[in-house]
Formats: structure tokens, C-alpha cells, sequence
């Protein structure tokens, strides 16, 4: 990470786990816990049933509550979707887009392009998630591919809006299988997402995007892999379900030798 030039987050995705009820308990024991450091952004990304629940008991922290998913329309004939405002509405202020699991079940480079867009419109910050396959890095193209996920992904983004996103690599070979990345593969992939971001929207602007890494991050391999200049935080599955690993991760994040 690099703290003088961009924001450091840590984003836990719940996927679909835990029920309003269990939100609230949830909710309950973070506080409790939660580090009194300042120095990073911290989001939960929750069912879309257990968003009201998560945002009433994050109301007076500076914790952000974020959804999942969200529909590129306005609004219309969508049965079963959600748009980008009733997020907004209902109290978002992150939303992730492009996660593996939804590539998986049909969702193309197209759809993630316009729910950046749809996401931006509304005020949400999208946390844009690419990745690789395990055949795709072991015939030795993640770099193209993850390249081509990217420009995809921020296609027609203007630099004004560029600023809001978070942009978080995903090998989907590490996801959920306790098979985390090693930092130096990790920083390789996300210094190569700079790369592209600084040759489309010029230096600056590359600098100052975060950049997350998330696939079996957990308590015990953060502090490694944060520590990598081009890491500046984690989008977490499994590991943010649990009050104490999540906030040991963030205490991760918070210390000041990184
Ligand atoms: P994991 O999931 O931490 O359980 O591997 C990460 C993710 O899919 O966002």
C-alpha cells in the first residue's frame, strides 16, 4: 500500500451468507471490537435482504455498508433485479461489480462495464472485480486477460469518475479454496493493473486508484500481502463473516510499519 497517495481499503464480501437477524448480531460484536485506527476505509458488502439491518447499526460509524451486485437500468421490467439508486437509496455507499461468481453464472464484460456506469450516475463507489483462472495463469495469460478485464470494465468512464473506484484482483483459483495468492504474484497483477489504468487515464490518476487483492485473504497472510506496494487493501469472503479475523485484518491494514 501506499498511504500518501490513495485510500486503503478493506471490504468484506458476505456473498450469500447470514440473515437480517444474524446481520444485527453480527453488527453487534464488530462494533464492540472494531480498531479505533483511522488509516483505512472500511466496507461490508451484505445480502441485499440484510442491507437496512447492516446500515441502521453502522448509522454512527464510519463502517460503509455495500451491496453485491446492482442492475445497469433506471428502473422497469427487471423482476427479481435492483438498481443502482434503491442501493443508494437504502443506504449503500459501495457496490461490488464483475465478482467471479456472477461472471461464472453469465455476467459479461459488457454488463460489468455498464453496472460501473449505472453504479457512478448513482453515487455508488463500485469495487470492480477481475481475475484469472487457474488455466488461464498456467498457460501464461493473466496478464492479457486481466488487462482486457480492465478496459472493458472502465470503457466510456470519464476522469472525473475514474477517482471513485476501487478496482480489487480476484484470482478466482484462490477464492474460497485457502489457496491465497503469494504477495509476489499478487503485487505482480496489481502493478500491471496500475500500468493499464496510468495508459488509460495518464499517472496521476494510477496513483491514486486502490488497487485491492482478495481471494482466501484472512488474518494470518494480510499483513504480507497489504504490505506489497500495489496492494492497498482486500475484498474478503469467508474471513469477514467472523467478527475477530475481520478486525484482525483490519488491525493489519492499520499498522504503521506497512
Ligand atoms: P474468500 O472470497 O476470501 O472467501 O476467498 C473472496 C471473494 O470472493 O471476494
Amino acid at each position: 500500500m501506499n498511504r500518501k497517495y490513495r485510500k486503503t481499503v478493506i471490504a468484506g464480501n458476505w456473498k450469500m451468507n447470514k440473515t437480517p437477524s444474524e446481520t444485527k448480531a453480527f453488527m453487534t460484536e464488530f462494533k464492540a471490537i472494531m480498531p479505533k485506527g483511522r488509516w483505512c476505509d472500511v466496507a461490508l458488502c451484505v445480502p441485499a435482504v440484510c442491507i437496512p439491518a447492516a446500515v441502521k447499526a453502522m448509522r454512527e460509524t464510519r463502517i460503509g455498508i455495500g451491496a453485491q451486485n446492482c442492475n445497469a437500468n433506471a428502473a422497469g421490467a427487471y423482476t427479481g433485479e435492483i438498481a443502482a439508486n434503491m442501493l443508494v437509496d437504502a443506504g449503500c455507499k459501495y457496490v461490488i461489480i464483475g465478482h467471479s461468481e456472477r461472471r461464472a453464472a453469465g455476467e459479461t464484460d459488457a454488463d460489468v462495464n455498464a453496472k460501473v456506469h449505472a453504479a457512478l450516475e448513482n453515487g455508488l463507489i463500485p469495487i470492480v472485480c477481475v481475475g484469472e483462472s487457474l488455466a488461464q495463469r498456467e498457460t501464461g495469460i493473466t496478464t492479457e486477460w486481466v488487462t482486457l478485464q480492465i478496459k472493458s470494465a472502465l470503457d466510456g468512464i470519464g476522469e472525473d469518475q475514474i477517482r471513485r473506484i476501487i478496482i480489487a484482483y480476484e484470482p478466482i483459483w484462490a477464492i474460497g479454496t485457502g489457496k491465497t495468492a503469494t504477495p509476489e504474484q499478487a503485487e505482480e497483477v496489481c502493478e500491471n493493473i496500475r500500468t493499464v489504468v496510468r495508459k488509460l487515464f495518464g499517472a496521476k490518476i494510477a496513483r491514486a486508484i486502490s488497487v485491492l487483492y482478495g481471494g482466501s485473504m484472512n488474518e494470518k497472510n494480510a499483513y504480507d500481502l497489504l504490505a506489497q506496494p500495489d496492494i492497498d487493501g482486500g475484498l474478503i469472503g469467508g474471513a469477514s463473516l467472523v467478527p475477530e479475523k475481520f478486525v484482525k485484518i483490519i488491525e493489519a491494514a492499520n499498522q504503521p510499519t506497512i
